[in-house]
């Protein structure tokens, strides 16, 4: 009943376009097309989340491409090192409060994978309160707490001052603590504030308690986009228990012109249909190639390229 009710939130917020859905190659039967229009939507974000690899530049918003792409916000905060804690920064565009979280470099996601430390751990109350079952990822939950440390007191006084709307973006690494620190800056604000999440190639971040808990508290204004055949967000995989949560927006082919909604947790319309396995071999060799990188609506991290051997 409720994911029911949430997916239908989700397709209606996608104003999708029936009548004259994009060209599918995959998962055509029973995929819906979301229109250029929507997708437009996501290119800010794209940018926003870009500039958080940037570090201390965005202070001054002198980050490149990426800065140049949007309206200059007024940065709040920044915060992380590249190094234990991805870069961030919290900003606000006149509307939004915006919290973007880089994913460190594209090397560090490797040692997810290499430590195949797929350990859960059981969250703080904190941070996360009527969280029975819930488990998430120990690794992305250590960094989240890092990262939850400035940016929930900044977000906080922001709404106190008037502002209604958070969206929290952010790309691979980033996006695992996004989907952490969105869920978390939702119950924190409770009726005080909407909280979205737009996120960018995100791994799997805990059980099913935990994508359950992220549909109950944030339902189709989370939603996290992945490239094709990206195996990041293949990771952890599901026989270890993990579990996306809901609204994968899935980019369907390796032109990376065709975009797909899907509503439900692992939809199997979307990613989930190319039966993609996390082998580590292909998973090194396919980085070197970067789908993990985009483009995501026409966004394509070029500074994440250049640095990728870094770290
Ligand atoms: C999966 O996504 C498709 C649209 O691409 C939708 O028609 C279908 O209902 C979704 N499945 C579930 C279980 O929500
Ligand atoms: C702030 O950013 C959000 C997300 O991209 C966007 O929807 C909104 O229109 C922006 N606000 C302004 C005043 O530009």
């Amino acid at each position: 009943m409720k994911l029911v009710a949430t997916g239908t939130a989700f397709l209606a917020s996608l104003s999708l376009a029936l009548a004259a859905p994009a060209p599918v190659e995959l998962a055509e039967r029973s995929s819906v097309g979301v229109s250029p229009a929507v997708v437009n939507t996501w290119a800010p974000l794209a940018q926003y989340a870009t500039a958080a690899y940037c570090g201390g530049d965005v202070w001054s918003w002198t980050c490149g491409g990426p800065c140049n792409s949007v309206a200059r916000p007024t940065v709040l905060a920044q915060g992380g090192d590249a190094k234990a804690t991805p870069y961030f920064y919290v900003a606000n565009n006149g509307s939004h409060i915006i919290v973007s979280i880089s994913g460190t470099n594209t090397r560090s996601i490797l040692s997810l994978a290499d430590d195949l430390e797929f350990t859960f751990t059981t969250p703080s109350s904190s941070y996360f309160p009527n969280a029975a079952g819930v488990s998430v990822h120990h690794g992305f939950y250590n960094t989240f707490t890092r990262v939850a440390g400035t940016v929930g007191p900044v977000v906080q006084n922001a709404v106190n001052n008037g502002a209604t709307q958070v969206i929290v973006t952010g790309h691979s690494l980033g996006s695992a603590v996004g989907h952490l620190t969105a869920t978390y800056l939702q119950r924190l604000l409770g009726s005080s504030a909407t909280v979205y999440a737009r996120l960018f190639a995100s791994p799997r971040v805990g059980n099913q308690a935990w994508a359950d808990y992220v549909d109950a508290t944030l339902g189709s204004r989370a939603q996290h986009m992945i490239n094709y055949n990206d195996l990041i967000p293949t990771l952890p995989p599901r026989s270890f228990g993990f579990r996306q949560s809901s609204n994968e927006v899935w980019i369907s082919n390796a032109a990376g012109t065709s975009y797909v909604a899907c509503p439900g947790q692992e939809n199997t319309s979307c990613q989930d249909s190319m039966g993609l396995t996390a082998d580590i071999a292909k998973f090194i060799e396919y980085l070197d190639f970067g789908a993990h990188s985009g483009p995501y609506a026409g966004v394509k991290w070029l500074w994440l390229e250049k640095n990728k051997g870094e770290g």
